[in-house]
C-alpha cells in the first residue's frame, strides 16, 4: 500500500478535492454542499481554520480541520479552545487508521496554539477515545409540546435573519465568544431558520430552528427577555409542533427540572499543558476551591469536571459541577 502524504490545505484550489470528500462522506443531499450546514469549516483564505488534507498517489483521501476560538464562562472569562471537524475518510481506505492519524495531527497543531481544551461532534466514539477524547457536557432537550407557553397572535412572530441578530448572537452568555470575523460564516448557514419578535432593530427574544444535518428539527439557538422568549417559542410550536428546544439547563430557566430528555453534548480533552484543567476550573468558578477529587487525569477528569459517562449530575464540588459547558451547534458553530 502506497504511503499517504499530510499537509495543510492553504490554497483555494487544493479546497476543492476537500469539500468534495466531506461532501460524499456525509449525508449532504445531492447538488448540495456540506458547507451549507458547516459553513464554519469553508475556506477562508487567513490562518483561522487549519484544513488537513492526506493524499495517496495524487488523490485526496482524508480530510480534517481545526480552528481556535474562545469559550465563555458564566464569570466572564474567555477560555481558550479547539474545535475539530469536518472529518472524513474517503470509502476506499477507512479502517486504516487515516482518521485517527489526521486528528492526531490536528492536536499537534492545537497544542501550539496553546487552547486548554479541544472538542468535537462525532459519533464514532471508539476513534476519538483512542484519542483521549471522553463523552461530556449535558445537554438538555424539551419537546415544545411540554412546556407551558403564553398564547400569541401569529403576527408577533416574525421570521427571517435581520443583521441586529449579530449583535444579540454575540451578548449570548454561554458558547463561544463570536469576533467580527465570525460574521460571515454564521450568516452563511443555509438551512437555518430565524424566528423573532419585537422590533427589528433590537429584537426582544430570537430562535432558531433546523441548524442542518443533525439538528433538524431543534430550536438550537434562543435567547431575549425570557417572557418574551415564551411567547416566540409558542408561536414557533404552531408552527412546528413537534420540534424541540435544545440548551443547557441554566439557559431554559421556564423549564422543570425534570423535563425533557438529556444527553451529552461532544467529545472533549485536556490539552497537556500544566494546571489547564484547574485553570479551566478558576475560568468557570473564580472563587471555588479546586477540589482534591479533581487531580483525576484524562477521560475521567473530564467526566467530572463537565459530566460524563458515569457520573451522576450535578456531583461532588460544592454542588456547583458539573460545570456549564455549552456550545450553540455542532462543530461549536
Ligand atoms: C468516521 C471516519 C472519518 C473514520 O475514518 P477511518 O479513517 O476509517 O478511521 P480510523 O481507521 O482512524 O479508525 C480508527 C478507529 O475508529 C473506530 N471507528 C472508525 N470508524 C468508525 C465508525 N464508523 N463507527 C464507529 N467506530 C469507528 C474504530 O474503533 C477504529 O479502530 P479499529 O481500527 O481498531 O477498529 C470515516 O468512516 C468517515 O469518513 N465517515 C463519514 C464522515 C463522518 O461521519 N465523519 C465523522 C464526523 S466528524
Amino acid at each position: 500500500m502506497s504511503s499517504i502524504r499530510f499537509q495543510r490545505i492553504a490554497d483555494e484550489r487544493d479546497f476543492e478535492p476537500f469539500l468534495r470528500l466531506l461532501n460524499a462522506s456525509f449525508p449532504v443531499p445531492r447538488g448540495n454542499s456540506f458547507l451549507e450546514d458547516f459553513p464554519v469549516w469553508g475556506f477562508r483564505g487567513d490562518e483561522t481554520v487549519f484544513h488537513l488534507g492526506g493524499v495517496r498517489d495524487g488523490l485526496l483521501v482524508s480530510a480534517a480541520a481545526a480552528r481556535v476560538a474562545r469559550l465563555k464562562t458564566p464569570g466572564g472569562a474567555r477560555v481558550p479552545v479547539g474545535l475539530i471537524g469536518a472529518v472524513a475518510t474517503h470509502s476506499c481506505c477507512r479502517g486504516e487508521g487515516l482518521a485517527s492519524r489526521a486528528v492526531a495531527k490536528l492536536l499537534e497543531w492545537l497544542s501550539g496554539q496553546k487552547v486548554a481544551l479541544v472538542a468535537l461532534w462525532g459519533s464514532e466514539h471508539d476513534l476519538y477515545r483512542k484519542l483521549g477524547f471522553e463523552l461530556c457536557g449535558i445537554q438538555r432537550t424539551l419537546p415544545l409540546r411540554g412546556l407551558e407557553l403564553p398564547v400569541v397572535p401569529d403576527s408577533e412572530t416574525r421570521q427571517g435573519w435581520t443583521p441586529a441578530l449579530w449583535q444579540l448572537l454575540r451578548e449570548r452568555p454561554l458558547g463561544l465568544a463570536l469576533e467580527e470575523q465570525d460574521r460571515g460564516w454564521v450568516e452563511a448557514h443555509r438551512n437555518t431558520r430565524w424566528y423573532w419578535r419585537g422590533e427589528a432593530s433590537r429584537p426582544t427574544a430570537y430562535a432558531a430552528l433546523g441548524k442542518g444535518i443533525d439538528l433538524a428539527g431543534l430550536v438550537h439557538e434562543f435567547g431575549g427577555q425570557p417572557d418574551e422568549l415564551r411567547k416566540l417559542l409558542a408561536g414557533i410550536r404552531r408552527e412546528h409542533p413537534d420540534a424541540a428546544l435544545l440548551g443547557h439547563s441554566s439557559l431554559i430557566p421556564f423549564a422543570g427540572n425534570s423535563d425533557g430528555s438529556h444527553e451529552y453534548l461532544c467529545m472533549a480533552r485536556f490539552m497537556d499543558l500544566s494546571n489547564d484543567p484547574e485553570r479551566v476550573f478558576r475560568a468557570f468558578l473564580p472563587d471555588a476551591r479546586y477540589p482534591a477529587p479533581l487531580t483525576a487525569e484524562g477521560p475521567e477528569l473530564v467526566r467530572r469536571l463537565f459530566g460524563g459517562p458515569g457520573m451522576p449530575a450535578p456531583e461532588g464540588a460544592e454542588g456547583r459541577l458539573p460545570l456549564p459547558l455549552w456550545f450553540w451547534g455542532l462543530d461549536g458553530a
